[in-house]
């Protein structure tokens, strides 16, 4: 079921492209870490996922502040169950794709499951690895884990900390639940973020928790909060881009809204070419290169190894 149907403004005509509104988004340039973190209490952050070059320079150019590679790749373009089996290695190459669209935007690379769990050691050499290899200008990483972001911070990668629905915990939580539904279980995220905000974290994603609580999270830290599905009070929010785009077939969780419909826009553009490639309408002459001179006479003078 598709919850989510409204459309704030008409699409943009195929080609169009007009450079954000001056005011809107952030200061000119690459947008920086600092930059991100005294946006708080002054405007709202704006963040997408992107997985490729198009996609982050339609984004960049939309005037988005970040970028996530997100690993939910896995499963909105490469067809995975869930995001657990996605590597470094992917990651890296996705990265590097993103990068080289983005002009502007704070490009944030996913740490993948796997990655960091197992020792502090690991999480800085992956960190590393998504900023060297990667080209990313930051990391993010699920959970409560202050020991990894201190010490990734310390190696000099900012950190984007992630509370709330985790969907590396998939297992643990019992499937993409809402969180922090019980005051006790609210006050323990709270703690959380204010511990990952001491250990060096720039910012927070808060992901599928009740708008208060998100609310709370805003309120006691001076890091800014985005939210997915964590109500309007966060300082900035953050989609998929497959879902915002409407790419996924899959039902779309509450807080999803769906900005165009371009699966069924490239369907009917695909059908579209499929129907003029079977009817001979496609190419026209105006499709078609120029003969070369005098092939004509050539030919009908016998020429061509026939
Ligand atoms: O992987 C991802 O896309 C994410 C966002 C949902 C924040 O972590």
């Amino acid at each position: 079921m598709d919850e989510t149907t409204t459309k704030p403004s008409p699409p943009a005509p195929p080609g169009s492209f007009s450079p954000p509104s001056p005011g809107a988004p952030g200061p000119p340039g690459r947008a920086t870490v600092p930059e991100i973190v005294a946006a708080k209490g002054a405007r709202r952050l704006v963040m997408v996922t992107a997985t490729d070059e198009p996609s982050a320079r339609w984004c960049d150019r939309a005037g988005v502040d970040l970028i996530l590679v997100g690993d939910s790749l896995a499963m909105a373009v490469l067809g995975r169950k869930d995001t657990l089996s996605v590597t470094v290695s992917e990651m890296v190459h996705h990265t590097r794709a993103v990068v080289a669209g983005a002009a502007r935007a704070l490009v944030i690379a996913d740490m993948p499951f796997g990655s960091y769990q197992a020792s502090v050691e690991d999480a800085v050499r992956t960190a590393c690895r998504l900023v060297a290899e990667g080209g990313a200008q930051a990391v993010k990483l699920e959970g409560p884990r202050p020991r990894e972001v201190e010490a990734i911070a310390a190696a000099g990668v900012p950190v984007m900390a992630h509370l709330g629905l985790t969907p590396q915990s998939l297992h643990r939580l019992g499937g993409y639940r809402v969180q922090a539904r019980e005051a006790g279980a609210a006050l323990a995220l709270l703690r959380q973020a204010k511990e990952l905000e001491r250990a060096g974290a720039f910012s927070l994603v808060l992901e599928a928790v009740p708008a208060e609580v998100g609310r709370a999270a805003t309120a006691a830290l001076a890091i800014p909060t985005i939210g997915i599905g964590a109500g309007p009070h966060c300082d900035g929010q953050v989609l998929v881009l497959a879902d915002l785009l409407g790419l996924s077939d899959d039902p779309a969780p509450r807080f999803v809204r769906r900005y165009e419909a371009l699966g069924q826009r490239m369907r009917d553009a695909v059908a579209a070419f499929a129907a003029d490639v079977r009817s001979g309408a496609y190419p026209a002459a105006a499709e078609c290169y120029p003969s070369p001179e005098g092939l004509a006479d050539a030919l009908a003078r016998g020429g061509g190894g026939g």
